[in-house]
């Protein structure tokens, strides 16, 4: 089994994904061997600061190691295929996490390397982070059918589309805030709508009303750099700062998935204040990727 994708989980195992993750996080000691002599090959193509040490923790705390492999410190940046990187991986780890470009990357490194395969983030998703944003809604009490998720930003992202599906398969109504010239995925939203309401409102106080939970993330890619002036400049109407959260609901919480750009997609007082939950949402990588690691190499 690999996790490339939330669509790789059905809603029985999403939830018992959930549950696990709980319980593992109630009960660290309980866990500490569990995946002794094991050991996860990660492999980042692009920066991260979260995803490496989530996932490098998530392993020690489990007993077992990780090996760390920089493409750009590897033969991958000479050219060797991911087809010959992951089929020789396979034969040296239990499981591989990996960081990619595009998302046919992480399907090949699936393909050839014969052991569990997890999307670390693709240019399409980022499965991780939705299963991490979950625990950290259910924690909050928001794991619940027709709650209002409003979206403030790029809605055609990884991180937005690993969102929506896992919304959908909650029960979680998606608002998404941006400007019409930044569409959702089509086939992710399409999806979705089988479930869900998927709603986009070219407005940002009209979308934040009554939310019940504020979600926002960079509004500029690893890769995007160069659209950058253009991006903060569509995006600057969609800040999610004190105006959009007085009115959302009473009890909404805030949320993002970090790194942050303090006075760009978020300001610092709602970044900080009593209605963020995103240093919980950080920390529940850790824990969700310790249970998609015992699920996968058990
Ligand atoms: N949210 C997230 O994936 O963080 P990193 O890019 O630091 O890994």
């Amino acid at each position: 089994m690999n996790f490339l994708s939330i669509a790789d989980l059905d809603k029985k195992q999403l939830d018992s994904m959930l549950a696990l993750a709980g319980e593992m996080k109630a009960n660290r000691a309980k866990y500490s061997e569990a995946l002794s002599n094991k050991t996860l090959a990660m492999v980042f193509e692009k920066s991260s600061t979260r995803t490496r040490v989530s996932f490098e923790a998530a392993m020690y705390q489990l007993g077992g190691h990780t090996i760390n492999l920089e493409a750009a410190t590897s033969q991958l940046s000479r050219g060797e295929s991911i087809a010959d990187t992951a089929a020789v991986l396979g034969r040296y780890v239990d499981a591989v996490m990996a960081r990619v470009h595009s998302h046919d990357e992480i399907i090949a490194l699936a393909k050839h390397a014969k052991v569990p395969v997890i999307n670390g983030m693709s240019r399409l998703e980022h499965p991780c982070q939705a299963l991490g944003d979950l625990l950290t809604l259910k924690e909050n009490g928001k794991l619940k059918k027709g709650a209002k998720l409003s979206y403030f930003g790029d809605p055609g992202i990884h991180v937005a589309n690993s969102l929506l599906a896992a919304c959908a398969k909650s029960g979680i109504n998606v608002t998404f805030a941006s400007p019409a010239k930044y569409p959702s995925n089509a086939q992710y939203a399409k999806d979705a709508k089988k479930s869900i309401t998927v709603t986009h409102e070219p407005d940002a106080l009209v979308a934040a009303k009554g939310a019940d939970i504020i979600y926002t993330t960079s509004w500029v890619d690893i890769g995007s750099e160069a659209e950058s002036a253009e991006r903060i400049k569509d995006f600057m109407p969609y800040q999610v700062n004190a105006k959009i959260l007085s009115v959302a609901a009473k009890d909404a919480i805030v949320m993002h998935p970090l790194p942050a750009r303090r006075g760009l997609e978020i300001t610092s007082d709602v970044l900080d204040g009593k209605a963020s939950a995103v240093i919980d949402q950080a920390e529940n990588r850790l824990h969700v990727q310790k249970a998609i690691l015992l699920t996968l190499l058990k």
